[in-house]
C-alpha cells in the first residue's frame, strides 16, 4: 500500500491534554505505510464570523484549509465538552466547511475518537463529531469506536497511553482508516 499521511486533530488545547497524548499514542500503534502528523494551528482560528469571510479568509483558516487539502486522511481526536465536542473543534470544522461548497473536509476520509477521566469515553461527542464532519463533507469511518473513559488509569504520568486493550483498539480503528481509505481511492 502507498504511504499514507494522516493530519492528526486534537480538539484539546491544554498541554497535558489525554486526547493530545491519544494522538502522540496513534503515531506508535499505527499500521506499516502510515505516519500521523499532529496539526498545531487550532489555536490560531478565529471565531467564525461570516463578516470576516466575506472578507476574505483569515490567514489561519487557510492554513488549515492547506493542512487538510495536503492530508490524505484525518484522525480527530476529541474531548468531551458538556456531552458534546470543544467549541474550537466546532469552530474550526465550520470554518473548513466554509465558503459553501468548497469544505476542505469534503471527501476526506476520516477516523474519530476521544478520551475523557468520566465513564462514557467521549460517547456523546463523537455522535456530534461524526455528524459535524459528515455535513462537512468527511467520510467518517463507521468503527471500531475507541471511547477512552477512565483516561486516569490508562496513560502514565508522562502521558503515555498504557492501556493495551486500548492501543490494540487503535490500532484497529487506525487500520480501518487505511483499508477505507484505499477501498474509496479505488471508487470501491
Ligand atoms: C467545559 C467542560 C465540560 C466538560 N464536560 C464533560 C462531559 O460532558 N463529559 C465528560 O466526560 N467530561 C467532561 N469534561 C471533562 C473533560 O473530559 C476533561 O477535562 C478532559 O480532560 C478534557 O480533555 P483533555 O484532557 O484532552 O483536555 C468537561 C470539561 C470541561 C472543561
Amino acid at each position: 500500500m502507498a504511504d499514507l499521511e494522516v493530519l492528526g486533530i486534537a480538539g484539546s488545547l491544554r498541554a497535558g491534554s489525554y486526547n493530545r497524548a491519544l494522538l502522540r499514542a496513534a503515531g506508535e500503534v499505527a499500521p506499516a505505510g502510515m505516519s500521523i502528523r499532529a496539526w498545531d494551528g487550532l489555536r490560531d482560528v478565529p471565531p467564525y464570523d461570516g463578516d470576516v469571510e466575506a472578507r476574505g479568509l483569515p490567514a489561519a483558516v487557510e492554513a488549515m484549509h492547506a493542512a487538510l487539502r495536503g492530508a490524505g486522511a484525518l484522525l480527530v481526536v476529541t474531548p468531551e465538552y458538556n456531552h458534546s465536542l470543544p467549541g474550537v473543534l466546532k469552530n474550526a470544522i465550520d470554518w473548513a466547511s466554509r465558503p459553501a461548497g468548497k469544505s476542505s473536509l469534503a471527501g476526506k476520509v476520516a477516523a474519530i475518537a476521544g478520551a475523557s477521566p468520566g465513564p462514557m469515553g467521549t460517547v456523546r461527542a463523537q455522535m456530534d463529531l461524526r455528524r459535524t464532519l459528515a455535513t462537512a463533507g468527511a467520510f467518517v469511518v463507521p468503527a471500531p469506536e475507541v471511547l477512552v473513559a477512565n483516561a486516569s488509569q490508562k496513560f502514565d504520568a508522562d502521558g503515555r497511553l498504557v492501556d493495551e486493550a486500548t492501543r490494540r483498539y487503535l490500532g484497529k480503528l487506525l487500520a480501518a482508516l487505511a483499508s477505507w481509505h484505499g477501498r474509496l481511492e479505488a471508487g470501491a
